[in-house]
């Protein structure tokens, strides 16, 4: 069995690419493989959040998880700040990191572009990352494309540290969908669709109601030439709604294409948002309860004991290959 790993930072607003790019997959992932996710919150406090909307925003993230069909039988879900190895770590690897590759991050240089001063956190964010991913063993961490660059430098610190000490990593690999990697907003498809954009309509988020979810869609952004064709450099808003129907309804682009054939963008778009609503419909409502239930947070606590104690192992070896501690 691999051992499959990823995280989701608890923001708010979790929308439709972070659903079709990560956590699809790590339902898929979850039978044929031991797999781990995580609630990132030592990740968020990179920028600044309210302590108690980021407490709330832990059990939505930990209930969504849920609701799209994680199994906690099957999977470990625990929050990042409850397994103190990830801070532990994460020191440890910034003494093999170097200051030139943090600072050729696009994420970094996007979040922290146009301020005199970033925090540090923000500079060491993708450390931390590559700590979340290495205290496991982790074979495989399915995320959207934008994670591939932290993936390449958790990699390459892996290998450093293999070189210079024992090997002491599992140099893991990045799982990347072919389709739904990347969904773009919708207002505007040359931008990724994110959970802190101003315009609402820019995304749809997990738990929109239905009138929500049709308002964004027959708005989203197209172009004048009426046809409905997959092509993402000249026709970007009908690509991105295309893929977003392909991996919905399970079909190829091909056949979504082919089944529209003559029809106009509104049709199209009207079936998007039927689409939409059913796959949306079961996640929002196994979402209240899940959320409300006492059982949430015994969940959190199970977890957090099963990754600690691999967690633990995995730290023992470290510093046992670097000679530190006692
Ligand atoms: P984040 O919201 O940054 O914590 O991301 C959680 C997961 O969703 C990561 O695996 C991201 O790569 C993925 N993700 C975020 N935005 C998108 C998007 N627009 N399309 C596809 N995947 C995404
Ligand atoms: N950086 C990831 C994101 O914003 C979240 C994350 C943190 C993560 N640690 C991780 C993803 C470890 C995969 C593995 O999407």
């Amino acid at each position: 069995m691999k051992r499959v790993f990823s995280g989701v930072q608890p923001t708010g607003n979790i929308h439709l690419g972070n659903y079709l790019g990560a956590l699809k997959q790590f339902v898929e992932l979850q039978d044929d493989n031991e797999c781990i996710y995580c609630i990132v919150d030592l990740h968020s406090i990179t920028v600044p959040q309210d302590p108690k909307e980021l407490r709330s925003h832990i059990l939505d993230v930990a209930a969504l998880y849920l609701s799209v069909g994680i199994d906690p039988k099957k999977s470990i879900v625990f929050v990042q700040s409850d397994v103190s190895g990830h801070s532990e770590l994460s020191w440890i690897l910034t003494c093999s990191a170097y200051t030139g590759e943090l600072s050729r991050m696009t994420q970094f240089k996007d979040k922290s572009r146009g301020k005199e001063s970033a925090p540090a956190g923000l500079f060491m964010y993708p450390v931390l990352m590559a700590a979340d991913i290495l205290l496991y063993d982790t074979d495989i961490v399915p995320v959207g494309n934008d994670q591939k660059q932290h993936i390449e430098l958790c990699r390459d610190i892996a290998i450093r540290i293999n070189n210079k000490y024992k090997k002491t990593f599992v140099v893991p690999d990045g799982r990347f969908l072919k389709e739904g990697a990347r969904i773009m907003a919708l207002d505007d498809p040359t931008k990724k669709m994110s959970k802190s954009a101003e315009n609402i309509h820019s995304r749809i988020s997990l738990l929109d109601e239905d009138g929500k979810i049709k308002k964004s869609i027959m708005r989203a952004t197209t172009d004048s030439d009426g046809e409905i064709r997959f092509d993402p450099e000249n026709k970007p808003g009908v690509s991105n709604l295309l893929t977003i129907y392909s991996v919905l309804s399970g079909k190829s682009i091909d056949d979504v294409v082919a089944s529209f054939a003559g029809s106009g963008y509104g049709d199209f778009k009207k079936e998007l948002v039927e689409i939409t609503k059913e796959a949306l419909l079961p996640i929002r409502q196994n979402f209240s309860e899940i959320r409300e239930s006492d059982e949430l947070k015994a969940i959190l606590r199970d977890g957090a004991e099963r990754a600690g104690a691999i967690a633990e192992k995995t730290m023992k070896r470290v510093k046992d290959n670097f000679g530190i501690g006692f």
